[in-house]
């Protein structure tokens, strides 16, 4: 909000202001969705403008030796003022006149392809459903995410040649899993946002663009949703109108570095701005975001960025924001501020009044969609059928399929949780039946999770555990939700009826998705009451927990007959098969928990919109970093099947001079902080009777610097193959400067001199102790926010 006058003017209208496109009543501050209309939501054929025969033959935006953002700026030059406006919002009408056709810039990729002109059942029915992103990252491969990106964005250029699909992708989610009760926590790579988060969006940014700021982008990511937003519906409060209050030190330690990472670093194409405030601005018309820390601190102008509304966004600038007191003016705020495109119709509407209003100016409204077609002449939209990655087909899609990338990632991600040696189930003269309850069972959609591709198959642990050597015993017992008992017995009965129990339950997208928060993080229904009655009947037990939330497994962890739990996320179309052969022992799980799971009580102790991290009243503090109290399961917990020894290979301390280090030429590295200081290294040797992969994860802690401090953060991951019984090898862990840099309380990221110790696991089996002398060394410094009412550079 601006201004206070402002604000006095609307209060006639706040809060019951006319929903978008719809005369009744619809309260923005409270509904999880916004009301979008058919152009909006239409996904339309599309297809690529002609130069050498069409209209714009021997124009400059045909002439492949001009500078992209030139290019562009000539096709814009050659419209009417109408045809601009337009064509930048999400489904553009493109120009008949001049031979550009529409453009759909709203396509989806998280974990495969969604939100495309699919109209018919013939090719493109298909594509890849790769495990939710919370599942892929638990397998702690770097390398995994990356080979993921490189088949979505294959089979996104595929379904492009095709006229189905665009040439940018509103992917990856990459805010931070703050909040456990955060609907999409299932779309992030968890809640480690400094780093993890960092690493997941460079991996996945560089793969689906193909390489770091290559010369033709394969698909343009627009990284979301900048910034502060992790929550959708908690206690009523929804996603469009919440208004977040985070410190400079939180905002440049937490809920900003993913992103900086996304465009600074892998050089992001696009960034989408968020339907939530941020102390008092709208995401969507903050200067200070879009503008001094996008462009002007990370250097957004020189890679031709956009920047998209998320869908419906600026409109909530209007309603319920009131960051401006009419539709024509939130618009031109939007735009002002850095939305460069509206996904939603605001600007094709408003955008010309707020020019006759003089809001805007047309120099703008022209520069915001040279922005756009900058990134589509970057990507060869109008270098024809022979520029590069144009000769993907169906064929392409057919073949990556087939790398089952998607079960292996499902496989990589398993994270078991608890295991008294029941697991793998050994199948032997006494244990050949096996009983599969619960209802996820015989799970086949509710496998996949929200932005679900719709794959050529999916694999329920049912149809597994059918495909196997097990006599299999099936039961439904209960829903997710449900309160009845009715199918209970039927389950016991299967139970009785067999050698072991396998129960498939958790949560879904029933209670946690796009528009909806959980209200607490108890396993939901009478699915506790079910597990305890089958771990009375003296029967080994294994409970798989899917979902991608935590939910309490206390009850679970001191049940002494509850034999096995094993996190299971949302693991994509081969998921019951991953399931059943980490189970079985044909695969050996080692995955490691990406999010704490929270006692249940830790969602009542504070205002989940309270987004200070560091303990202070009844807050216990929020993620790993700084949660003071008793985890039920910590975050980077995962077991193995077998037994590794981990000793230190390598150096155990090391002293540096930070000072001297950073005056140092570091001609490889573009970054100071990205050049090596430590390398970690631990040899790890299988000591068990198992093949098993071992996943790492490396921790720092410091008493240098100011308090608070964090009780430790991750610098480090990593993932080795298949280690024999006998068999070693050894754990490196670069860890550059800059992953050792913390936020103060003006936001300056600073590295400061003093002891730390880097610590292998939760275990802490490993440690290296370093000294770090030197003076502090800022990496980055946060710029001063603008002055209030402030709003874009007109
Ligand atoms: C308008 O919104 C209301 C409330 O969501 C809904 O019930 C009604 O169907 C909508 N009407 C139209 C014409 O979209
Ligand atoms: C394309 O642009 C280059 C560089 O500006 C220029 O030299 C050349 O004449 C242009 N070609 C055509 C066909 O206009
Ligand atoms: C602008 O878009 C509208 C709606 O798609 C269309 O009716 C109109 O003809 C377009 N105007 C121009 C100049 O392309
Ligand atoms: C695709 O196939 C389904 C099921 O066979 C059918 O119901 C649907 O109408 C088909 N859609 C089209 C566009 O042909
Ligand atoms: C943000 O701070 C303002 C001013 O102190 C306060 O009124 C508001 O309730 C806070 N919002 C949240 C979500 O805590
Ligand atoms: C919208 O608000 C602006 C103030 O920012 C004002 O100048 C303009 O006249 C208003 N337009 C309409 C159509 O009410
Ligand atoms: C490019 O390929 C498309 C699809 O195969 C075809 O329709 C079009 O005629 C081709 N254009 C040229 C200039 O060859
Ligand atoms: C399992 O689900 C499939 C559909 O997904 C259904 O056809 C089948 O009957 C179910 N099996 C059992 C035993 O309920
Ligand atoms: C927990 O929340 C879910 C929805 O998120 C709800 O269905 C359930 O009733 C709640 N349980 C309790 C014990 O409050
Ligand atoms: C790091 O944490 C461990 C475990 O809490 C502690 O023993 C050690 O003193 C800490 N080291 C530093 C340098 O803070
Ligand atoms: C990590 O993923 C890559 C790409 O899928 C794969 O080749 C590699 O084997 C995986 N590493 C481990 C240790 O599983
Ligand atoms: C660190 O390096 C700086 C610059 O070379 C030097 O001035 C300083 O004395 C060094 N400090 C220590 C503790 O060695």
């Amino acid at each position: 909000m601006q201004a206070a006058t402002l604000a006095a003017g609307l209060g006639l209208l706040a809060p019951a202001v006319l929903a978008q496109n719809n005369q009744s009543y619809y309260d923005y501050t409270t509904n999880g969705n916004p009301q979008l209309d058919q152009r909006t939501l239409a996904t339309i054929p599309l297809g690529f403008p002609d130069c050498d025969n069409g209209p714009l033959a021997g124009t400059t935006v045909c002439n492949t030796s001009v500078p992209a953002y030139q290019r562009a700026s000539a096709l814009v030059s050659m419209m009417t003022l109408e045809e601009v406006v337009n064509n930048t919002v999400n489904t553009a009408p493109g120009v008949p006149r001049l031979g550009v056709p529409p453009y759909e810039v709203w396509n989806e990729a998280l974990h495969g392809l969604t939100h495309f002109y699919q109209p018919d059942n013939g090719s493109f029915s298909w594509t890849t459903a790769f495990p939710q992103p919370i599942l892929s990252m638990a397998s702690m491969n770097r390398s995994l995410i990356h080979q993921i990106g490189d088949i979505i964005s294959t089979q996104a250029r595929a379904a492009s040649n095709a006229g189905r699909y665009g040439l940018d992708v509103y992917s990856p989610n990459i805010n931070g899993f703050r909040s456990p009760v955060w609907g999409r926590g299932q779309e992030t790579p968890g809640e480690d946002a400094f780093f993890l988060s960092s690493l997941y969006t460079y991996e996945y940014v560089t793969s689906m663009q193909g390489g770091v700021n290559p010369v033709v982008p394969k698909m343009e990511t627009v990284i979301k949703h900048f910034a502060g937003y992790d929550l959708e519906t908690w206690h009523g409060h929804s996603r469009l109108g919440n208004d977040l209050n985070i410190t400079a030190q939180n905002l440049a330690g937490y809920f900003t570095p993913q992103f900086k990472t996304g465009i600074q670093y892998a050089k992001a194409k696009g960034i989408m701005c968020a339907y939530n405030a941020v102390n008092g601005e709208a995401g969507c018309s903050d200067p200070f975001f879009l503008q001094t820390l996008l462009r002007e601190e990370w250097g957004f102008d020189k890679q031709n960025g956009f920047v998209s509304s998320d869908c419906g966004a600026v409109y909530s600038v209007f309603n319920p924001h009131m960051d401006a007191p009419n539709r024509t003016a939130a618009a031109a705020i939007a735009m002002r501020a850095g939305t460069d495109i509206d996904c939603g119709t605001e600007y094709a509407y408003y955008l010309t009044p707020a020019l006759n209003e003089q809001l805007i100016d047309r120099a703008t409204i022209d520069r915001a969609l040279t922005r756009l077609y900058a990134g589509l002449v970057e990507a060869g939209y109008f270098d024809g059928n022979s520029s590069m990655y144009r000769d993907l087909t169906w064929d392409d899609v057919v073949r990556t399929d087939a790398l089952n990338i998607s079960y292996e990632a499902a496989v990589e991600g398993l994270t078991l949780l608890k295991n008294d040696g029941n697991l793998p189930l050994k199948k032997s003269h006494d244990c050949k039946s096996v009983a599969l309850i619960g209802p996820f069972a015989n799970a086949t959609d509710q496998l996949i999770g929200d932005y679900a591709p719709t794959p050529n198959y999916i694999i329920s642990p049912l149809a597994a555990f059918e495909d196997s050597d097990w006599e299999v015993n099936y039961a439904f017992g209960t829903g997710v939700l449900w309160r009845n008992t009715s199918g209970f017995e039927e389950a016991l009965e299967a139970a009785r009826n067999s050698d072991v129990i396998v129960y498939a339950g958790g949560i879904d997208l029933t209670i946690e998705d796009e528009a909806l928060d959980r209200e607490n993080i108890t396993w939901p229904g009478n699915q506790l009451q079910l597990i305890n009655q089958l771990s009375q009947l003296g029967k080994p037990l294994t409970v798989l927990q899917f979902g991608g939330g935590q939910v309490d497994g206390t009850a679970l962890k001191n049940n002494d007959n509850v034999n096995s739990l094993m996190w299971c996320g949302y693991p994509g179309q081969s998921g019951g098969q991953a399931v059943v052969d980490v189970l079985s022992g044909k695969r050996a799980p080692a995955g490691r928990l990406v999010t704490t799971q929270y006692p249940a009580e830790y969602v009542n102790q504070f205002d989940q919109r309270d987004t200070e991290l560091q303990p202070h009243g009844s807050c216990p503090g929020q993620t790993y970093m700084w949660y003071t109290g008793e985890p039920v399961y910590a975050f980077g917990h995962g077991l193995f099947y077998t037994t590794f020894d981990e000793e230190v290979a390598g150096n155990s301390s090391g002293t540096f001079n930070i000072t001297e280090l950073v005056s140092q030429p570091h001609d490889d590295y573009e970054y100071v902080e990205h050049v090596p200081l430590v390398t970690f290294e631990a040899k790890v040797t299988n000591t068990g009777d198992m093949d098993s992969d071992y996943s790492a994860m490396l921790f720092a802690n410091t008493t240098s610097g100011p308090a608070p401090r964090p009780i430790k953060w991750l610098v480090g991951i990593d993932r080795e193959a298949t280690i024999p019984p006998g068999g070693s090898c050894t754990v490196s862990i670069e860890v550059p400067l800059g992953v050792l840099a913390r936020a103060n309380e003006a936001g300056d990221l600073i590295v400061y001199p003093g002891e730390y110790e880097l610590a292998l696991n939760n275990e802490r089996s490993v440690v290296y102790s370093l000294t770090l002398t030197g003076n502090a060394v800022p990496i980055a410094m946060w710029p001063l926010q603008l002055e209030e009412g402030a709003t874009g550079n007109m």
